[in-house]
Formats: structure tokens, sequence, C-alpha cells
């Protein structure tokens, strides 16, 4: 039996060519990679493509600065059309919640508050792995019941989760995501070479190993052939 599987177009170019023409619907997908290695800039293309489609798309900020600060950042980008702002594009700034004592429970209500209000078809976490650390508690749960409410509103989530040497990704979450995607920035020669890597995209012939990325004013750009 051939089931046609629903994507998701990340408007990243060179990286859709690579998956099939984009993300699979619903999924929840892991960006996980160095500082400085793309994931917000990642995170940000996927939701402007995903307005110009008429997609809303939710983006939870955890650590990292304010809705206002990391919206200076993204409005460098030739993409980011600020008339998305606000409306097809909304922020939630977890930050707030974070500075007072919290759990996974609560924070997992206000997510699931939003989502309910805002009815968004493109979620982002950035950065997920830095909301685990904070929870004291076993987050196992917290993961299991996120990816079921993205799936039961048919949508497509990102979360990052940032690499440290001894771990490219954060294994807790690698092992709830339908996909996983790593991006480098490694130093070769006293220079840095940026790469990405799919390494899991259930339902999805992807290409395997590294390949070359630049960061430039249009975003990322994926090039399959080196
Ligand atoms: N407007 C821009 N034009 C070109 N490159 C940029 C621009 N803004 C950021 N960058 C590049 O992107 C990098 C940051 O990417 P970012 O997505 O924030 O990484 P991460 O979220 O993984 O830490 C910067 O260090 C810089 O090299
Ligand atoms: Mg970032």
């Amino acid at each position: 039996m051939i089931c046609l599987i629903d994507r998701a177009p990340i408007g990243i170019p060179g990286l859709d060519e690579m998956l099939e023409g984009g993300l699979p619907v619903p999924s929840l997908i892991l960006v996980a990679g160095d500082v400085g290695s793309g994931k917000t800039t990642f995170c940000s293309q996927f939701l402007f493509k995903g307005a110009q489609l008429g997609e809303r798309g939710l983006c939870f900020l955890t650590l990292g600065g304010s809705p206002e600060c990391v919206l200076k950042f993204i409005a460098t980008y030739d993409f980011a059309d600020s008339k998305y702002f606000g409306k097809d594009i909304v922020f939630s700034d977890l930050e707030v919640v974070l500075e007072q004592p919290t759990n996974s429970d609560e924070v997992l209500k206000i997510i699931e508050l939003e989502m309910e209000r805002h009815r968004p078809r493109r979620v982002v976490i950035d950065c997920l792995s830095v909301l685990l650390d904070l929870f004291s508690e076993n987050y196992r749960r917290f993961l299991l019941r996120l990816s079921h409410l993205i799936k039961d509103y048919k949508a497509v989530a990102l979360v990052t989760g940032d690499s440290i040497p001894e771990r490219p990704y954060p294994v807790e979450i690698a092992q709830v995501a339908d996909g996983i995607i790593l991006l480098q920035n490694a130093e070769v020669n006293l220079l840095r070479r940026r790469s990405i890597e799919v390494l899991k995209m259930s339902g999805t012939a992807h290409h395997l190993g590294k390949y070359a990325l630049d960061i430039s004013s249009k975003g990322l750009t994926v090039y399959p052939g080196l």
C-alpha cells in the first residue's frame, strides 16, 4: 500500500529537495547544533515559509532574549517580512515563566493553552534542551505529552537542542523526535566550516551524510552536491 505523506516545505534552498519536498506532517523534528550553527535562523525560515503559505506559526522562546530582542535579529534577514509578525507568526515568551520556580506540568499547560488559542500549523520551541535542563524532575513524560499534543493539532514542530562536544544532540529529545537534523560549525585549519546532516526523517527517503551549508542575508542555503 502506498501512503502519501503531507509535506511542509521548510523554505531552505537545497534542503527541501533533499527531503522529498519538506518535513512530514504531523511531526516533531529536532534541530540540534553548536552555538552559532544556525538553529534559530533555520526555525525562522520555516516560520516565514509557513506564513507565505498561509500557515500560522507559533514560536516559544525559552532562553536567549525577549521576543522583541529575537525579532530584531531575525529582521536582519531578507526573508523576514515584518507584515507577518504578530498575526501569522506569533511569539510566546517562556523566559518570563522560567524566571520563577516551575515544573514541566505547568510549562506544558501554558504550551497547550497557547496552541488552543492560536491553532498553529507550525510550531517552534527554541531552545528545548535548555528548558529541559531547568526541570529537576524526570522530563520524559513532558516530551511524550508534547509529542502527542503536536500530533493532535496535525502540526509540524521544530524543537532546537544544543550540541556539546561529547553529545552532538540531546538523546532524550531524539527518542521522541520523528526527525533529527544536525547543524555544525566545525573548525578546519583555523577556519569554520558549516555543514548540515539529516540523521533521521521518518517516512522520507532522504540524503545521508554531511552537506555544505552557508548562512547569508538570505538565511541558510544547503548545497546538496557538496
Ligand atoms: N543578517 C545576517 N546575515 C548573514 N549572516 C547572519 C545574519 N545574522 C546572523 N548571521 C549568522 O548566523 C549566525 C547565528 O545563527 P543562529 O541561527 O542564531 O545560530 P544558533 O541559533 O544555532 O546559535 C551568526 O553567528 C552569523 O554567522
Ligand atoms: Mg539560537
